[in-house]
């Protein structure tokens, strides 16, 4: 899959895309990261990408010129499809679900275009995006990170990228649970054992165990899951 991040802060999703899973999935060819400054689809001395909102109001507006020249550029690159996000607190709410229906829709190019300030002029909205995308309901101070985070949440179900391709579809939220609790040794830590029944060897005793945990953990931290 090959995605491109256009954002005014390049390094913000170069560093946690350059690491662990992330960087491998790159090096075994999974992905083919490509991330962009906004800045250098600028065309004017001073590279001015935002501009004060008609209509008055606080903060600036980044203006259309420079994303329509990077999509346009970025389409002539690759001959497949191509699907364009806008990380913005204004988008649909992204889950589990957004990110399996996107990796299995599987476009052959993403572009991940980031908003900052008090947003982006709509004409990029309307003639660019296919969708719009928000990471959750708080409101963070660039796209970027946001588009690290989709990126992330995406590329790991890419078969190959995780060692095993089970593990990726059968953790938190793909059945709408928690997960139950984790251990390892030693069996007892600082006065604390392990629950007995994970030392039994009871794969039936202790399936069911951790059913009633996901459920036990799902009732307390996420009940809204269970509606
Ligand atoms: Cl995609 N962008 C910004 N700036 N804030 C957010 C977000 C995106 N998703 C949640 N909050």
């Amino acid at each position: 899959m090959r995605i491109d991040i256009v954002t005014i802060f390049p390094e913000i999703c170069r560093a946690p895309l350059g690491e662990s899973m992330m960087r491998r999935a790159q090096e075994q060819g999974h992905l083919d990261l490509h991330v962009h400054d906004l800045r250098e689809y600028t065309t004017d001395r001073h590279r001015k990408v935002d501009d004060e909102p008609y209509g008055g109001g606080q903060g600036m507006v980044m203006k259309p010129e420079p994303f329509f020249a990077v999509v346009e550029a970025l389409r002539k690159e690759t001959s497949g499809t191509s699907k364009v996000l806008l990380m913005t607190p204004q988008g649909v709410r992204m889950d589990q679900r957004y990110v399996e229906r996107l990796a299995a829709d599987a476009p052959s190019q993403l572009i991940i275009l980031c908003g900052h300030y008090e947003g982006v002029d709509q004409r990029v909205v309307e003639a660019l995006v296919d969708e719009e995308v928000s990471i959750g309901d708080y409101v963070l101070t660039n796209g970027a990170i946001a588009a690290a985070v989709l990126v992330d949440a995406v590329v790991r179900l890419i078969p190959g990228v995780l060692g095993d391709d089970r593990s990726a579809w059968q953790e938190s939220f793909s059945k709408d649970l928690l997960e139950a609790p984790h251990y390892t040794r030693p069996a007892t830590f600082r006065d604390t054992p392990v629950p007995e029944v994970l030392l039994s060897g009871h794969h039936a005793a202790i399936e069911k165990w951790r059913d009633e945990q996901s459920l036990e953990r799902t009732r307390q931290n996420r009940p809204d899951l269970l509606d």
